[in-house]
Protein backbone atom coordinates (compact mmCIF):
# COMPACT_ATOMS: atom_id res chain seq x y z
CA UNK A 1 0.00 0.00 0.00
CA UNK A 2 0.96 3.09 -0.68
CA UNK A 3 2.17 5.87 1.96
CA UNK A 4 -0.85 7.78 3.29
CA UNK A 5 -0.15 11.51 2.41
CA UNK A 6 1.19 13.33 5.22
CA UNK A 7 -1.30 15.56 7.50
CA UNK A 8 -1.33 19.60 7.71
CA UNK A 9 -2.72 22.51 9.65
CA UNK A 10 -4.44 25.48 8.23
CA UNK A 11 -3.25 28.83 9.13
CA UNK A 12 -5.50 32.28 8.39
CA UNK A 13 -4.38 35.37 8.08
CA UNK A 14 -6.10 38.00 9.32
CA UNK A 15 -4.28 41.42 9.29
CA UNK A 16 -6.87 44.42 10.56
CA UNK A 17 -6.91 45.78 13.70
CA UNK A 18 -8.13 48.69 15.76
CA UNK A 19 -5.28 50.33 16.62
CA UNK A 20 -1.74 49.51 15.69
CA UNK A 21 0.41 48.56 18.41
CA UNK A 22 4.13 50.69 18.14
CA UNK A 23 6.26 46.98 18.69
CA UNK A 24 4.38 45.28 15.76
CA UNK A 25 6.37 44.13 12.83
CA UNK A 26 3.12 41.02 12.08
CA UNK A 27 1.06 42.24 8.38
CA UNK A 28 -1.09 44.84 9.96
CA UNK A 29 -3.66 47.19 8.69
CA UNK A 30 -5.61 50.05 10.51
CA UNK A 31 -9.65 48.33 10.58
CA UNK A 32 -11.36 51.38 9.57
CA UNK A 33 -14.72 49.77 8.90
CA UNK A 34 -14.71 48.59 5.11
CA UNK A 35 -17.01 46.04 5.60
CA UNK A 36 -17.25 45.76 2.10
CA UNK A 37 -13.31 44.48 1.69
CA UNK A 38 -13.96 42.49 5.07
CA UNK A 39 -16.30 40.46 3.09
CA UNK A 40 -14.18 40.37 -0.02
CA UNK A 41 -10.88 39.31 1.49
CA UNK A 42 -13.06 36.35 3.84
CA UNK A 43 -14.16 35.03 0.52
CA UNK A 44 -10.54 35.13 -1.15
CA UNK A 45 -9.62 33.51 1.26
CA UNK A 46 -11.81 30.40 0.94
CA UNK A 47 -11.42 30.59 -2.92
CA UNK A 48 -7.53 30.37 -1.65
CA UNK A 49 -8.04 27.07 0.64
CA UNK A 50 -9.93 25.68 -2.20
CA UNK A 51 -6.69 26.69 -4.51
CA UNK A 52 -4.66 24.83 -2.12
CA UNK A 53 -6.76 21.59 -2.01
CA UNK A 54 -5.66 21.39 -5.25
CA UNK A 55 -2.47 21.28 -4.60
CA UNK A 56 -2.45 19.12 -1.12
CA UNK A 57 -4.61 16.67 -2.59
CA UNK A 58 -6.69 14.58 0.44
CA UNK A 59 -5.04 15.10 3.92
CA UNK A 60 -6.20 14.88 7.49
CA UNK A 61 -6.47 17.99 8.94
CA UNK A 62 -4.69 18.66 12.21
CA UNK A 63 -5.58 22.52 13.22
CA UNK A 64 -7.20 25.77 12.09
CA UNK A 65 -5.66 28.82 13.48
CA UNK A 66 -6.66 32.61 12.83
CA UNK A 67 -4.35 34.70 13.57
CA UNK A 68 -3.51 38.21 13.30
CA UNK A 69 -4.10 40.99 13.26
CA UNK A 70 -6.51 41.01 15.29
CA UNK A 71 -9.37 37.94 13.89
CA UNK A 72 -11.64 38.71 16.70
CA UNK A 73 -12.48 41.28 14.75
CA UNK A 74 -13.58 38.90 11.66
CA UNK A 75 -17.37 38.46 11.23
CA UNK A 76 -17.95 35.40 13.06
CA UNK A 77 -20.06 34.46 10.03
CA UNK A 78 -17.15 34.26 8.49
CA UNK A 79 -15.42 32.65 10.82
CA UNK A 80 -17.38 29.45 10.45
CA UNK A 81 -17.71 29.87 6.88
CA UNK A 82 -13.81 29.30 6.90
CA UNK A 83 -13.88 26.54 9.41
CA UNK A 84 -16.88 24.46 7.53
CA UNK A 85 -15.27 24.99 4.09
CA UNK A 86 -11.53 23.31 5.33
CA UNK A 87 -13.59 20.15 7.29
CA UNK A 88 -14.92 20.20 3.28
CA UNK A 89 -11.79 20.52 1.72
CA UNK A 90 -9.46 18.10 4.44
CA UNK A 91 -10.67 15.27 6.69
CA UNK A 92 -10.68 16.47 10.12
CA UNK A 93 -9.39 14.81 13.14
CA UNK A 94 -11.40 13.25 16.00
CA UNK A 95 -9.69 16.12 18.02
CA UNK A 96 -8.91 18.91 15.11
CA UNK A 97 -8.16 22.15 17.01
CA UNK A 98 -9.73 25.20 16.09
CA UNK A 99 -7.45 28.21 17.52
CA UNK A 100 -8.31 32.22 17.07
CA UNK A 101 -6.31 35.15 18.48
CA UNK A 102 -7.92 37.64 20.30
CA UNK A 103 -7.73 41.11 21.48
CA UNK A 104 -9.28 41.64 25.13
CA UNK A 105 -11.47 44.72 24.72
CA UNK A 106 -15.14 44.68 26.21
CA UNK A 107 -16.43 45.33 22.60
CA UNK A 108 -14.34 41.94 21.50
CA UNK A 109 -15.22 39.96 24.81
CA UNK A 110 -19.12 40.79 23.87
CA UNK A 111 -17.90 38.75 20.64
CA UNK A 112 -16.65 35.88 22.15
CA UNK A 113 -19.93 34.00 22.09
CA UNK A 114 -20.37 34.08 18.63
CA UNK A 115 -16.71 33.31 17.80
CA UNK A 116 -17.46 29.90 20.28
CA UNK A 117 -20.73 28.98 18.40
CA UNK A 118 -19.07 29.57 14.95
CA UNK A 119 -16.87 26.62 16.21
CA UNK A 120 -13.47 28.39 17.72
CA UNK A 121 -12.66 26.19 20.54
CA UNK A 122 -9.07 27.40 21.90
CA UNK A 123 -9.20 31.15 22.43
CA UNK A 124 -5.60 32.97 22.47
CA UNK A 125 -5.74 35.95 24.23
CA UNK A 126 -3.30 39.03 23.68
CA UNK A 127 -3.56 40.47 27.30
CA UNK A 128 0.07 41.45 26.96
CA UNK A 129 0.03 43.15 30.95
CA UNK A 130 -2.12 43.23 33.76
CA UNK A 131 -1.28 47.08 34.80
CA UNK A 132 -2.33 49.88 33.37
CA UNK A 133 0.86 52.04 32.86
CA UNK A 134 2.44 48.87 31.12
CA UNK A 135 -0.42 48.45 28.80
CA UNK A 136 -0.32 52.70 27.53
CA UNK A 137 3.57 52.23 27.64
CA UNK A 138 2.78 49.43 24.99
CA UNK A 139 0.32 51.83 23.26
CA UNK A 140 -2.33 49.08 23.38
CA UNK A 141 -6.50 50.01 23.33
CA UNK A 142 -7.45 47.32 26.33
CA UNK A 143 -6.68 48.65 29.99
CA UNK A 144 -5.88 46.25 33.14
CA UNK A 145 -9.67 46.12 33.91
CA UNK A 146 -11.07 44.83 30.24
CA UNK A 147 -8.20 42.24 30.29
CA UNK A 148 -9.52 40.97 33.36
CA UNK A 149 -12.76 40.90 32.45
CA UNK A 150 -12.17 39.62 28.78
CA UNK A 151 -10.26 36.35 30.35
CA UNK A 152 -12.65 36.02 32.80
CA UNK A 153 -15.72 35.51 30.10
CA UNK A 154 -12.92 33.52 27.58
CA UNK A 155 -12.21 31.06 30.44
CA UNK A 156 -16.34 30.54 31.05
CA UNK A 157 -17.06 30.20 26.86
CA UNK A 158 -14.08 28.07 25.25
CA UNK A 159 -12.92 25.15 26.49
CA UNK A 160 -9.18 25.55 25.60
CA UNK A 161 -7.36 29.15 26.53
CA UNK A 162 -4.05 30.43 26.24
CA UNK A 163 -2.92 33.95 26.47
CA UNK A 164 0.10 35.76 26.07
CA UNK A 165 2.04 38.78 28.03
CA UNK A 166 5.11 40.77 27.13
CA UNK A 167 7.95 40.96 29.19
CA UNK A 168 11.06 42.63 29.78
CA UNK A 169 9.32 46.12 29.44
CA UNK A 170 11.00 48.96 29.95
CA UNK A 171 10.96 49.72 33.58
CA UNK A 172 10.39 46.40 34.74
CA UNK A 173 11.12 44.73 37.73
CA UNK A 174 11.41 40.83 38.69
CA UNK A 175 9.68 41.44 41.84
CA UNK A 176 6.38 43.30 39.35
CA UNK A 177 6.81 40.61 37.18
CA UNK A 178 6.34 37.36 39.37
CA UNK A 179 3.57 39.60 40.83
CA UNK A 180 1.53 39.87 37.69
CA UNK A 181 2.27 35.92 36.19
CA UNK A 182 0.90 35.01 39.87
CA UNK A 183 -2.40 36.72 39.24
CA UNK A 184 -2.54 35.69 36.13
CA UNK A 185 -2.44 32.11 36.56
CA UNK A 186 -5.52 32.43 39.21
CA UNK A 187 -7.55 32.95 36.09
CA UNK A 188 -6.50 28.94 35.62
CA UNK A 189 -5.49 29.36 31.86
CA UNK A 190 -4.08 25.91 30.25
CA UNK A 191 -1.30 27.48 28.31
CA UNK A 192 0.59 30.88 28.44
CA UNK A 193 2.70 32.40 26.15
CA UNK A 194 4.94 35.19 27.74
CA UNK A 195 7.25 36.78 24.48
CA UNK A 196 10.28 38.81 25.76
CA UNK A 197 10.05 42.61 24.10
CA UNK A 198 11.63 42.11 20.82
CA UNK A 199 12.63 45.95 19.39
CA UNK A 200 11.60 45.26 15.61
CA UNK A 201 13.47 47.11 12.78
CA UNK A 202 11.26 50.12 11.49
CA UNK A 203 8.61 50.03 14.11
CA UNK A 204 8.02 52.98 16.21
CA UNK A 205 9.17 51.51 19.43
CA UNK A 206 12.62 51.09 17.04
CA UNK A 207 12.45 54.82 16.39
CA UNK A 208 11.93 55.52 20.32
CA UNK A 209 14.77 53.23 21.74
CA UNK A 210 17.12 55.20 18.67
CA UNK A 211 15.85 58.48 20.31
CA UNK A 212 16.43 57.52 23.98
CA UNK A 213 12.20 57.76 24.80
CA UNK A 214 12.32 54.17 26.01
CA UNK A 215 15.49 52.07 27.65
CA UNK A 216 14.02 48.07 27.79
CA UNK A 217 16.07 46.31 30.05
CA UNK A 218 19.55 45.57 30.25
CA UNK A 219 20.55 41.63 29.49
CA UNK A 220 21.21 40.41 32.54
CA UNK A 221 17.57 41.80 34.27
CA UNK A 222 16.30 40.20 30.50
CA UNK A 223 18.20 36.83 31.45
CA UNK A 224 16.52 37.16 35.00
CA UNK A 225 12.85 37.88 33.69
CA UNK A 226 13.74 34.46 31.46
CA UNK A 227 14.56 32.72 34.14
CA UNK A 228 11.69 33.83 36.77
CA UNK A 229 9.37 32.94 34.30
CA UNK A 230 10.75 29.25 34.19
CA UNK A 231 10.90 28.81 37.22
CA UNK A 232 6.93 30.59 38.52
CA UNK A 233 5.46 28.42 35.41
CA UNK A 234 7.33 25.01 36.62
CA UNK A 235 6.05 25.68 40.16
CA UNK A 236 2.58 26.37 38.16
CA UNK A 237 2.79 22.64 36.51
CA UNK A 238 3.35 24.12 33.21
CA UNK A 239 6.08 22.62 30.97
CA UNK A 240 8.26 25.14 28.80
CA UNK A 241 7.43 22.75 25.57
CA UNK A 242 8.58 25.53 23.41
CA UNK A 243 10.70 28.47 24.08
CA UNK A 244 8.07 31.05 24.72
CA UNK A 245 5.24 28.69 25.01
CA UNK A 246 3.96 26.71 28.60
CA UNK A 247 1.41 24.06 28.86
CA UNK A 248 -0.45 22.61 31.72
CA UNK A 249 0.51 18.84 30.76
CA UNK A 250 0.85 17.52 26.47
CA UNK A 251 -2.97 17.61 26.23
CA UNK A 252 -2.62 21.70 26.82
CA UNK A 253 0.23 22.15 24.43
CA UNK A 254 -0.58 23.97 21.13
CA UNK A 255 -1.10 21.11 18.39
CA UNK A 256 -1.08 24.49 15.77
CA UNK A 257 2.30 25.85 16.77
CA UNK A 258 3.40 22.23 17.23
CA UNK A 259 2.78 21.17 13.27
CA UNK A 260 5.53 24.25 12.50
CA UNK A 261 7.90 23.00 15.06
CA UNK A 262 8.10 19.63 14.15
CA UNK A 263 7.87 20.38 10.49
CA UNK A 264 4.39 19.07 9.81
CA UNK A 265 3.16 20.85 6.47
CA UNK A 266 0.60 23.59 6.58
CA UNK A 267 -1.82 25.69 4.16
CA UNK A 268 -1.72 29.67 4.63
CA UNK A 269 -4.03 31.71 3.47
CA UNK A 270 -4.91 35.44 3.96
CA UNK A 271 -2.46 38.33 2.94
CA UNK A 272 1.42 37.45 3.73
CA UNK A 273 0.78 33.98 4.93
CA UNK A 274 3.35 31.65 4.17
CA UNK A 275 2.40 27.71 3.72
CA UNK A 276 5.04 24.42 3.50
CA UNK A 277 3.63 21.42 1.75
CA UNK A 278 5.36 18.08 0.82
CA UNK A 279 4.83 17.65 -2.67
CA UNK A 280 6.24 14.76 -4.65
CA UNK A 281 9.16 13.97 -2.04
CA UNK A 282 10.08 17.60 -1.85
CA UNK A 283 9.45 21.08 0.46
CA UNK A 284 7.37 23.73 -1.21
CA UNK A 285 7.17 27.36 0.10
CA UNK A 286 3.81 28.91 -0.50
CA UNK A 287 3.82 32.74 0.28
CA UNK A 288 0.40 34.50 -0.24
CA UNK A 289 0.33 38.14 -1.22
CA UNK A 290 1.22 40.88 1.27
CA UNK A 291 -1.23 43.74 0.57
CA UNK A 292 -4.85 43.20 0.78
CA UNK A 293 -5.97 44.54 -2.02
CA UNK A 294 -3.18 42.66 -4.24
CA UNK A 295 -4.57 39.23 -2.37
CA UNK A 296 -8.14 39.65 -3.26
CA UNK A 297 -6.92 40.68 -6.71
CA UNK A 298 -4.79 37.80 -7.59
CA UNK A 299 -7.11 34.75 -6.08
CA UNK A 300 -10.22 36.58 -8.63
CA UNK A 301 -7.57 36.58 -11.36
CA UNK A 302 -5.70 33.52 -11.15
CA UNK A 303 -7.70 31.53 -8.87
CA UNK A 304 -4.79 31.85 -6.13
CA UNK A 305 -3.03 34.08 -4.16
CA UNK A 306 0.11 32.76 -3.62
CA UNK A 307 3.59 32.33 -5.01
CA UNK A 308 5.20 29.29 -4.72
CA UNK A 309 9.10 28.05 -4.44
CA UNK A 310 11.02 24.58 -3.57
CA UNK A 311 13.26 24.20 -0.82
CA UNK A 312 16.24 22.67 -2.06
CA UNK A 313 16.98 19.93 0.92
CA UNK A 314 19.96 21.83 2.46
CA UNK A 315 17.55 25.08 2.98
CA UNK A 316 14.58 22.63 4.36
CA UNK A 317 16.80 20.73 6.55
CA UNK A 318 18.15 24.21 7.77
CA UNK A 319 14.90 25.67 8.36
CA UNK A 320 14.07 21.99 10.44
CA UNK A 321 16.75 22.50 12.68
CA UNK A 322 15.91 26.48 13.46
CA UNK A 323 11.87 25.05 14.45
CA UNK A 324 13.21 21.99 15.74
CA UNK A 325 15.46 23.39 18.34
CA UNK A 326 12.71 25.44 19.70
CA UNK A 327 10.99 22.48 21.39
CA UNK A 328 12.16 20.39 24.02
CA UNK A 329 11.62 17.47 21.45
CA UNK A 330 14.55 18.75 19.37
CA UNK A 331 14.67 17.30 15.67
CA UNK A 332 15.32 13.66 15.11
CA UNK A 333 19.28 13.09 13.48
CA UNK A 334 17.44 11.29 10.37
CA UNK A 335 15.79 14.39 9.42
CA UNK A 336 19.77 16.16 9.42
CA UNK A 337 21.21 14.22 7.05
CA UNK A 338 21.57 17.08 4.19
CA UNK A 339 23.19 18.98 7.19
CA UNK A 340 25.51 15.64 7.46
CA UNK A 341 24.62 16.35 11.32
CA UNK A 342 25.02 13.29 13.67
CA UNK A 343 25.49 12.62 17.13
CA UNK A 344 29.33 12.05 16.20
CA UNK A 345 29.92 15.16 13.99
CA UNK A 346 32.73 17.15 16.04
CA UNK A 347 30.70 20.27 16.26
CA UNK A 348 27.68 18.09 17.57
CA UNK A 349 30.37 16.28 20.09
CA UNK A 350 31.59 19.68 21.33
CA UNK A 351 27.74 21.38 21.57
CA UNK A 352 26.99 18.33 23.97
CA UNK A 353 30.23 18.95 26.34
CA UNK A 354 29.44 22.77 26.51
CA UNK A 355 25.95 22.03 27.77
CA UNK A 356 24.02 23.34 24.78
CA UNK A 357 22.63 20.65 23.58
CA UNK A 358 21.58 17.15 25.25
CA UNK A 359 23.42 13.93 24.96
CA UNK A 360 20.61 12.08 22.91
CA UNK A 361 21.87 9.55 20.41
CA UNK A 362 18.61 9.96 18.77
CA UNK A 363 17.38 13.33 18.24
CA UNK A 364 19.22 16.91 18.24
CA UNK A 365 18.02 18.74 21.71
CA UNK A 366 18.99 22.13 23.14
CA UNK A 367 19.41 21.90 26.86
CA UNK A 368 17.69 24.51 29.09
CA UNK A 369 21.32 26.58 28.46
CA UNK A 370 20.79 26.19 24.55
CA UNK A 371 17.18 27.49 24.07
CA UNK A 372 18.71 30.72 25.86
CA UNK A 373 21.27 30.82 22.89
CA UNK A 374 19.49 29.70 20.10
CA UNK A 375 20.99 32.30 17.13
CA UNK A 376 24.30 30.87 18.27
CA UNK A 377 23.63 27.73 18.55
CA UNK A 378 22.10 27.28 14.96
CA UNK A 379 24.40 29.57 13.34
CA UNK A 380 27.09 26.74 14.38
CA UNK A 381 24.81 23.60 13.35
CA UNK A 382 23.42 25.18 10.19
CA UNK A 383 27.59 26.00 8.53
C1 LIG B 1 0.46 38.61 16.04
S1 LIG B 1 0.11 39.07 17.67
C2 LIG B 1 -1.63 38.93 17.49
C3 LIG B 1 -2.41 38.97 18.75
C4 LIG B 1 -3.32 40.12 18.99
N1 LIG B 1 -3.52 40.97 17.87
C5 LIG B 1 -2.77 40.98 20.11
O1 LIG B 1 -1.91 41.81 19.85
O2 LIG B 1 -3.21 40.79 21.23
C6 LIG B 1 0.60 37.64 18.61
C7 LIG B 1 1.43 37.94 19.84
O3 LIG B 1 2.73 38.30 19.48
C8 LIG B 1 3.29 39.02 20.56
N2 LIG B 1 4.12 40.10 20.01
C9 LIG B 1 3.85 40.85 18.93
N3 LIG B 1 4.88 41.72 18.71
C10 LIG B 1 5.81 41.49 19.67
C11 LIG B 1 7.09 42.05 19.99
N4 LIG B 1 7.63 43.02 19.27
N5 LIG B 1 7.77 41.56 21.06
C12 LIG B 1 7.25 40.55 21.79
N6 LIG B 1 6.05 40.00 21.54
C13 LIG B 1 5.34 40.45 20.50
C14 LIG B 1 2.15 39.51 21.44
O4 LIG B 1 2.22 38.90 22.70
C15 LIG B 1 0.93 39.06 20.69
O5 LIG B 1 -0.10 38.64 21.53
S1 LIG C 1 0.24 43.50 18.44
FE1 LIG C 1 -1.72 42.60 17.83
S2 LIG C 1 -3.20 44.31 17.99
FE2 LIG C 1 -1.20 45.21 18.01
S3 LIG C 1 -0.82 45.76 15.88
FE3 LIG C 1 0.13 43.74 16.22
S4 LIG C 1 -1.39 42.26 15.66
FE4 LIG C 1 -2.43 44.25 15.88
Amino acid sequence: MQNPLPPLGLYVHWPYCARICPYCDFNVVRDRGRTDEQAALADAIIADMTAHRTLTGPRRLLSIFFGGGTPSLMDPAAVARVIETAKALWTPEGDLEISLEANPTDAEAGRFEALADAGVARLSLGVQALDDASLKLLGRNHDAGSARRAIATAARLFPRLSVDLIYARPGQTDAAWREELAEMLAYGPEHVSPYQLTIEAGTAFDRAVGRGKIVPPDEDLAAQLFETTQEVLEAAGFDAYEVSNHARGPAARSRHNLVYWRGVDYVGVGPGAHGRLTLAGGKVATTARLKIADYIAAVARDGTGFDREDLTPVEAAEERLLLGLRIDDGVAFTEMAALELSPDTPKVKSLVEAGLLADDPVRLRATRQGRLLLDRLTGVLAT
